[in-house]
């Protein structure tokens, strides 16, 4: 478990919530009502990408499928990323979602 916090490019808050470690972030995100958008859904496309401000050591960025692109090494691809196994539940998360 992990607190995320997911922002707009604004850096207005949309979602927060407790995250658990067997669904995508991205997934994760949508229900607790941060339309992060999803295309491919495979980590080939980028359009969930989310750029991590805080929290990045908490995070598999191919927690739930592998990258099939390369991403800058403080971002993630949100429907393949998650929280790593074992997270404390205190652990913070702070992601912005770059295409919302
Ligand atoms: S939706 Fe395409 S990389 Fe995530």
């Amino acid at each position: 478990m992990a607190k995320v916090t997911v922002k707009d490019p604004a850096g207005n808050v949309m979602a927060q919530f407790e995250a658990n470690s067997e669904e995508s972030l991205g997934t994760q995100a949508q229900e607790a009502g941060a339309p992060i958008p999803f295309s491919c859904g495979v980590g080939a496309c980028r359009t969930c990408v989310c750029k991590v401000e805080k929290g990045l050591e908490y995070i598999d960025r191919e927690a739930v499928g592998p990258m099939h692109i390369m991403v800058e090494d403080d971002e993630n691809l949100t429907c393949v990323s998650g929280i790593k196994p074992g997270t404390a539940a205190d652990a913070e998360i702070v992601v912005v979602a770059e295409n919302l």
